[in-house]
């Protein structure tokens, strides 16, 4: 069965979500950097979350050397990662340039709890960036070679 989404990952989407909605709520330029946040945040992680994400739900299968049939549903969802790193990485800049902003409003409020926000969001790209986006590309790579190779075999 396609495992999807590992459940650490979701957690960390769900977990800046929450901060967010309760900053949306707070009085002027704070509240409203926060829905301009959200809004992007919302639809980022909709696409990270249809294909960039849940080929690593395979990582602990494919780490003990398990290949199979099944796994092919994730090749087109790497490939796509890879066609698509692009407008990712431009919207975690925009996120990011966001995010700053947050941090600013926030600093001016008096609220340091919305400070580090911008904190966790920029950690949290940055784990896409140099390690979960590559992991998933890698693992699409091998899958999609290793079910070629059975190909060729049974041919
Ligand atoms: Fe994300
Ligand atoms: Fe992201």
């Amino acid at each position: 069965m396609f495992p999807g989404i590992p459940g650490v990952l979701r957690d960390e989407h769900h977990e800046l979500h929450q901060h967010l909605a309760q900053c949306m709520n707070e009085p002027g330029r704070l509240g409203q950097v926060g829905r301009e946040l959200e809004r992007l945040l919302h639809l980022h992680c909709v696409s990270e979350e249809s294909f960039a994400l849940p080929p690593l739900g395979l990582l602990p299968r494919v780490a003990r050397g398990e290949v199979s049939a099944d796994m092919a549903e994730v090749v087109p969802m790497t490939r796509r990662l890879k066609s698509e790193l692009p407008r990712l990485f431009a919207e975690h800049k925009e996120l990011n340039a966001l995010g700053d902003r947050l941090r600013e409003a926030a600093l001016a409020a008096g609220r340091t709890e919305y400070a580090n926000l911008a904190d966790a969001l920029r950690l949290h790209t940055r784990t896409e960036e140099e390690v979960l986006y590559p992991a998933a590309i890698v693992l699409g790579d091998l899958v999609a070679e290793e079910l070629r190779q059975r190909e060729l075999v049974r041919a």
